[in-house]
Order: C-alpha cells, then structure tokens, then sequence
C-alpha cells in the first residue's frame, strides 16, 4: 500500500518519512527514508520524532504464526504507540483490516442498512485477524490513557485493480485510500474511531458512515471491472436451494455459500485429499449422501485459493 500511496499523498507542504525493515531505493523530493524495524523500540522512537502525523502500515499483512503476529504486528504496533506519545506526535492512523472482523457475514447488514456499521466489535478469522483487532484495541488505550488521537482504518482490499469476485466488494481503490488518509489527517484531532476503508462499490456491504463523516469521498466503483473478471454473482431469491447466492462461470456453478462454509466444486480425486487431510467437510445437500465433486470449505482464510482453483476447474 505504502508504494501505490507514496505518489498519491505526496504534496508541497509535506515531506515524507517513509519507514521499513527493508531499504526503499527510489526516494523522491519530498520523501525522506529510515531502515527501522519496529521491534526495535529505540529506533522506533528516534523514527518518531519531529513527526506531525504516523500513517501505520508497517507489520504480516497476512496470516502467520500466532508468534509472529504477536511480536511484529502487536510488540511493534505498541513500540509505535509508546514512542508517539513520547514524542508528542498528536495524531496515528492504524492500518487495520476486515479479517478483525472476517467472521460477520453480508447476511448480518441490519435490515435498511447500507452495509455493516463501523463501530462492529471484532470478530477476527485468523490470527492475523485477530492480531489487527488487538491494536485497534491498543489504539484506544492510548486515546483514553494518554490522549493520543487515533484513526483505525479497516481496510477491504487496497490492490491496484480488484483481482476477483470478492474484492468486487472488497476494493479499495488507491485514490480512494489515498482520500481517506487525507481526510483522517485533516479532520479534527480529538478522538478515536474505527472506519471501513473500502470504495463505494456497488457489491460493498460495509458502511461508508464513518469514513464520509471523516469527509471521506470515495470517487470509485469495483464494478466498472465486474464484466472482464468474467464471473457473475447470483443472488439468493426466496426461498433457499441448490445454487443460491452461486459464483457461476460460463452459466455453471463453482462455488457457492453454505451454512457452514463456501462450497466448491473440484474434481473427485482433489474432494478426497481435501477430506483427507482435514481440509474440507464432506456436503451432502441436506440428503445424507455426499456428493463427489463438492466439497465444503470451513477456514475462510482458504477460500480464495480453493474458489480459484474451483473456477478453473470448471471453467475448463
Ligand atoms: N493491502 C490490503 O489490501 C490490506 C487490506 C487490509 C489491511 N491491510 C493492512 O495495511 C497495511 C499495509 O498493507 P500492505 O498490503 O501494504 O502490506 P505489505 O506486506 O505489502 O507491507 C507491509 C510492510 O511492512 C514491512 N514490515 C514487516 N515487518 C516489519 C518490521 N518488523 N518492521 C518494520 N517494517 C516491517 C514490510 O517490509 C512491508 O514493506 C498492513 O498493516 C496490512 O495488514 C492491507
């Protein structure tokens, strides 16, 4: 996120200290570059000096060891905050993520409401999830004990160009994170609050209350990449049977959500080592009798992989 955003947010008035564990090479005007790795409390806090606002990015931005979120995303997230506070910087915006709250569904939008609201408590779906929930948390320590004013961004997907039928929902586009952040910095220090950093696409089942508050204004759409990405989303209508609310390529199903998890569809041989391996449920349709070329996916953490590989499998 920091290289699609660097160009975005740069601006005469401002320069940039950009941080890393690993070296940034191509430092522009305006930019300047410290090698620091967050565990590294000292080096964190020298980084944190003379500073007006921290945009935190650092850190696993994906599921890992229990471990290793512990120590890089909580120890560093905490050596930020500690040595912000130290140094007197008023103001820090926490990346944070869907997967704190990866175990709400679209189901759970409340009636009338355009998407799940900002303040949800955290239903994290991975340790890494629950790793981003943990500093959201810690951000609101620091706002009540020590004052510090703090923005939680839960960010969908912040890619160049939404890559699926997930992030058709999910996108945040770079402009528009870009604007968000800008929007963060410029509204009125006091607080903490948590926001969904996410486009205003069409699919979206995220509020845009509390980032628009911010003066948020989101200037993009997921869906203007809906009909190259090639793959429809039915809805469920009435009541519920085989291929409600499927993923479908090419008018046949691949992948569809079940009570207990995405169902997709791979060749036999593939179902059983899934089974096998403890990978999948068997599913059965309700009739008792498992079905060879469906199988159910529990851990939400493999969906993405295991509807891709379903895709191409029935894409042919
Ligand atoms: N990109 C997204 O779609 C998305 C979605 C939700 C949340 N987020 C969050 O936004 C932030 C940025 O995401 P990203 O996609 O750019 O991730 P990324 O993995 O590309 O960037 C994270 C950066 O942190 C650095 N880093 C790792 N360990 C470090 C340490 N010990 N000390 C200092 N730096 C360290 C890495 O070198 C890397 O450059 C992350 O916190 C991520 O969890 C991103």
């Amino acid at each position: 996120m920091g290289r699609l955003l660097r160009p975005l947010l740069h601006a005469d008035h401002r320069i940039m200290r950009l941080s890393d564990i690993v070296d940034i090479d191509d430092i522009q005007p305006g930019e300047e570059f410290v090698n620091v790795d967050l565990l590294d409390a000292d080096a964190v806090a020298k980084a944190c000096q003379d500073v007006h606002a921290i945009l935190h990015l650092g850190g696993i931005s994906t599921e890992a060891s229990f471990e290793d979120v512990l120590a890089v995303n909580i120890v560093g997230t905490q050596n930020l905050l500690r040595a912000a506070v130290d140094a007197g910087v008023p103001r820090v915006l926490l990346a944070s993520s869907n997967h704190a709250v990866g175990f709400y569904s679209r189901g759970e939008v409340p009636a009338g409401a355009e998407g799940l609201p900002d303040d949800l408590p955290p239903r994290p779906d991975t340790y890494y999830g629950w790793s981003k929930a943990a500093i959201e948390s810690l951000g609101a320590l620091y706002h009540r004990r020590f004052g510090l004013a703090v923005t939680v961004l839960r960010i969908g997907t912040c890619f160049a160009e939404p890559a699926d039928t997930r992030t058709l929902a999910t996108w945040l586009a770079p402009a528009d994170a870009a604007n968000l952040v800008e929007a963060a910095l410029a509204a009125p220090p006091a607080g903490y609050r948590v926001v969904w950093a996410v486009s205003d696409n069409d699919r979206r089942w995220w509020s845009l209350a509390g980032a628009r508050a911010l003066g948020y204004q989101p200037g993009d759409n997921a869906e203007r990449f809906a009909a190259e990405r090639g793959v429809l989303y039915a809805p469920p209508q009435g009541r519920r049977s085989f291929g409600d609310g499927a993923l479908k390529v090419n008018g046949r199903i691949f992948a569809m959500p079940g009570a207990e998890g995405l169902v997709v569809k791979l060749p036999a041989p593939r179902c059983s080592e899934l089974l096998a391996d403890g990978s999948a449920a068997p599913f059965d349709r309700g009739k008792g009798t498992p079905l060879r070329e469906w199988v159910v996916i529990t851990d939400p953490v493999r969906w993405p992989a295991l509807a891709a590989e379903a895709l191409a499998f029935v894409r042919g």
